[in-house]
């Protein structure tokens, strides 16, 4: 049974993390979390003021909003903020993601179903197929499909007109959205890491949302190592809150915080195995660097793709790693966190 084992394998392939910033099944919970307005959002408040006079204007005109575009880490609100939008303007919103459109005429079904100032959400729109981008762009600009009828000599195209529509997409990498489909986004905003006082903020609504006790200091305990990620704070939470069922009465305190969190191998900054595991390679195999990501990969046995959505711009951002031409490097505050000696920077050829 070929294809049995390769799913097995593939399974074995990725190990589960606890601070995972990307969606699972088991995130149960999140939906009755997750903000409804701007002003229920916690943290972000460029984007927020930004968001708030497009959602002002598009009403004052009675026009639907423009076109939106949302990047940045996993876990950080690009969802939610799509819902927000959707909800903040009265509308409704389909959703769908680049993979889960193959066709042109899947797109073309979605599209002929939206109503006046409804909300497409496309998320990983970086995905999306050439062809099907094709029909999206039309859509987007002109409120028009183009669709062929016909095959061979006798095809003939024919436009049909749609009802003006507000597309947002999301996205964990900017860098691969064609420049055409960029260029039809009338707003792009850019989400960041949220700092700990949001952080706690987050944690404090979600634990009285859940009714779950806590004491001075243990909210502050698991939000300095949610990596700045709401996702990844609602899932510590989750679990902090099973070892405080199990082991201490149900109370969150900071020292039941400190061991829950110790025990599930999250760092001080919020680092796990698979970062500490990154950089141990680049710093002990690859002497700091420089090294390609896919080497790195494969010295781990851990997807690429995952390495470059969900380790390395946290790393980057504590100013852990760097990303050059010539591949990763590790730097000294890395090598200090991890206790390790730093190998210094590559030496350059010298030229005579
Ligand atoms: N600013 C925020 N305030 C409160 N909760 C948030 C905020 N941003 C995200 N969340 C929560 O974090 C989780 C992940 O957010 P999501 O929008 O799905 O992230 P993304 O789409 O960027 O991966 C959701 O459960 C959401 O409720
Ligand atoms: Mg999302």
């Amino acid at each position: 049974m070929p294809l049995h084992r390769a799913c097995i394998i593939f399974s074995m392939s990725s190990q589960p993390r606890i601070i995972d910033p990307l969606p699972r099944a088991d995130d149960r919970f999140e939906p009755a979390l997750r903000p409804r307005s701007l002003d229920e959002l916690v943290g972000q408040t460029k984007v927020k003021e930004n968001l708030a006079i497009l959602i002002a204007a598009a009403r004052q005109r009675s026009e639907p909003l423009d076109h939106v575009l949302f990047y940045g880490p996993p876990g950080l609100g690009k969802t939610t903020l799509a819902h927000i939008l959707a909800n903040e303007m009265g509308v409704s919103i389909k959703v769908t993601s680049g993979p889960a459109i193959e066709r042109q005429g899947d797109l073309a079904a979605i599209l002929s179903n939206l109503n006046q100032g409804d909300v497409l959400f496309v998320d990983e729109i970086h995905r999306l197929g050439k062809a099907v981008e094709e029909v999206l762009y039309p859509a987007m600009e002109d409120y028009a499909l183009d669709i062929v009828i016909g095959k061979g000599p006798s095809a003939r195209a024919i436009r049909l007109s749609l009802p003006r529509f507000t597309v947002i997409g999301a996205t964990t990498r900017l860098a691969l959205l064609t420049a055409p489909l960029r260029a039809r986004f009338g707003a792009t905003f850019r989400l960041d890491y949220y700092d700990p006082a949001s952080m706690l903020i987050i944690l404090q609504r979600a634990a009285s949302k859940l009714n779950v006790e806590v004491a001075q200091g243990g909210l502050e305990e698991i939000a300095s190592r949610t990596r700045g990620t709401p996702r990844v704070a609602l899932r510590l939470l989750r679990r902090v809150r099973d070892y405080a069922d199990v082991r201490a009465q149900g109370v969150i305190t900071h020292d039941v915080a400190h061991e829950a969190l110790d025990l599930l191998e999250v760092d001080e900054l919020g680092l796990d195995e698979l970062d500490r595991r990154v950089l141990r390679t680049i710093i002990q195999k690859f002497n700091g660097g420089p090294v390609g990501l896919n080497t790195i990969a494969a010295a781990i046995s851990e997807e690429a793709d995952t390495i470059m959505d969900v380790v390395e711009p946290y790393l980057m951002q504590l100013g852990f790693l760097e990303r050059r031409s010539q591949g990763r490097m590790a730097t000294a505050q890395s090598c200090a966190h991890l206790g390790l000696p730093y190998p210094g920077e590559p030496q350059t050829p010298a030229l005579f």
